[in-house]
């Protein structure tokens, strides 16, 4: 019998607690929901592993070159878990289950750009109701795109690269920094004037524009695949630079909107990068054309605007250089933040910190306005500083963490370098608009004050991390 290949998942905790053995180190291929996943090819190093490692997962793959994707259901509030929503998880496993391909009708897939395919010819490999995550195998990468509007809700796919992926722990020097903000960190009177000027009027005239709730964009949807992403993109660009940044829409990947990326050129130190960021895309329900993402994720971009406002209004110089960047493919399975980090570590930037903000609006209408930090993936110093700087400049926050995982941070920190998240409930997902054509930003529960206050704490930290200057200080 020749020996099948497998793919070994295990908790990305349990790879923290015990750092990966060497003979796993070269058959890394990232990190999927909450599982570090390994194709090893040293049955002897497995057996050893899994030993010291909770509920391991072991798939057996297929011989051929087939594109694997990972789909795992987000961290949701069991009050989102409806009646309705678990036959459509149900019927989609059914789907998967069968073997010819099949044509879902028109109420149950995304509408995107591309014309409604058959579900792409695929197998189930591996299913687990509890982990509630799978894994399948489609022909190549673009069925793997078309599988992703098929998903149900609450549900994401992310391909699975088809060789493995360096291993890069976030090394500890480069928490220094970090680590000595951390130590000397205390209200800074000039950085909370700065923060407190955020326009929360500009930011509800802003996601109008991105949601198409003004009616002057046009903009349907901001699907990566829809024009709307394209429309978006290079609004957000153009707003970016009228702020004094430098901008550059940046392909990733054939058929998707690109990443917006925006610089401000340090004054003293330009070989190191602060790095804030949400992710413009959207998505929407089955069977409608309509994705406004106004909390997922217009609230996060709207963020990054408020700030590079605030800077062009106060004439604000940074220290080090300091980008703001809006990804795209997000929703796909972090397409574009995977591709940007990749690019930067190839490029040897050094970024000092990142952060990124995904759903920052909502709270259900009993709760107070809160920050949530990952529980999982994040490197913990960076998570601590920007705790301890909304305790100081955001103190209407109740600060907890959240097992809503997974957004544009996991790129960047499985590249080695240090980041977290800000999202917006102590809790798991209770947005009942997650992943709807109704999420816009006139609607009970979207907190604009929340978001307000969510965003002066990802700039805060910022000016802390970055060092600042205005034109009128000269000491
Ligand atoms: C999207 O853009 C393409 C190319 O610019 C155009 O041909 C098509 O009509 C547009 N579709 C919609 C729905 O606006
Ligand atoms: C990162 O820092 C190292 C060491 O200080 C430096 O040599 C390198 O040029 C920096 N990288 C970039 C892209 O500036
Ligand atoms: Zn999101």
């Amino acid at each position: 019998m020749t020996t099948t290949a497998v793919l070994f998942a295990v908790p990305y905790a349990g790879i923290v607690a015990q750092s990966i053995p060497s003979c796993l180190a070269d058959s890394f291929y990232g990190i999927f929901g909450q599982q570090a996943v390994f194709k090893p090819t040293n049955a002897v190093c497995v057996t050893r592993f899994v030993q010291g490692i909770d509920s391991p997962v072991i798939v057996p793959l297929p011989a051929g070159d087939e594109q694997l994707v990972w789909i795992q259901e987000s961290a949701v509030d069991n009050a989102l878990r409806t009646t309705a929503y678990d036959a459509q998880v149900k019927d989609f496993f059914q789907w998967l289950h069968t073997d010819d391909t099949v044509v879902p009708p028109a109420a149950d897939y995304q509408t995107v750009l591309f014309t409604p395919e058959p579900l792409p010819a695929l197998s189930l490999l591996y299913h687990n109701p509890t982990l509630r995550s799978a894994v399948v195998s489609v022909p190549d990468a673009g069925a793997a795109h078309a599988l992703s509007t098929f998903l149900p809700r609450y549900w994401k796919a992310s391909p699975i690269p088809p060789t493995p992926v360096a291993y890069l722990p976030v090394p500890e020097h480069a928490v220094d920094h970090v680590r000595k903000l951390l130590a000397s960190l205390h209200f800074n009177p000039v950085v909370a004037s700065i923060v407190n000027g955020i326009s929360m009027d500009r930011m509800r005239k802003d996601i109008r524009y991105l949601t198409n709730e003004d009616g002057t964009s046009g903009i349907e949807s901001r699907n990566s695949f829809a024009n709307g992403s394209r429309v978006a993109a290079a609004w957000l660009k153009a707003q970016f630079e009228d702020t004094g940044a430098s901008c550059e829409l940046k392909p990733f990947l054939v058929g998707f909107a690109p990443n917006v990326v925006c610089k401000y050129t340090g004054t003293l130190d330009t070989e190191s990068t602060v790095l804030i960021s949400g992710h413009y895309d959207s998505r929407g329900s089955f069977g409608s054309s309509r994705a406004p993402g106004g909390n997922d994720d217009g609230s996060g971009t709207i963020s990054l605007l408020a700030i590079a406002h605030r800077i062009k209004e106060l004439g604000l110089k940074f220290h080090t250089n300091v980008e703001l960047v809006a990804f795209a493919g997000e929703e796909q399975g972090l397409l574009g933040s995977k591709a940007y980090a990749r690019e930067l570590r190839a490029r040897d930037a050094n970024v000092t910190l990142m952060i990124q903000a995904d759903m920052l609006a909502y709270h259900a209408p009993n709760e107070p306005p809160q920050l949530g930090l990952p529980e999982y993936i994040g490197t913990p110093e960076v998570t601590e500083l920007v705790s301890k700087v909304a305790a100081i400049y955001s103190p209407e926050l109740t600060v907890g963490y959240t097992a809503a995982c997974c957004s544009d941070h996991q790129s960047f920190h499985q590249q080695g370098y240090p980041a977290t998240q800000v999202f917006e409930r102590a809790g798991p997902i209770a947005d009942p608009m997650y992943h709807n054509s109704g999420d816009v930003s006139d609607r009970p529960g979207y907190d604009f004050n929340q978001v307000r206050y969510v965003s002066r704490v990802q700039f805060a930290t910022l000016l802390h991390t970055a060092g600042f200057e205005l034109p009128e200080a000269d000491d």
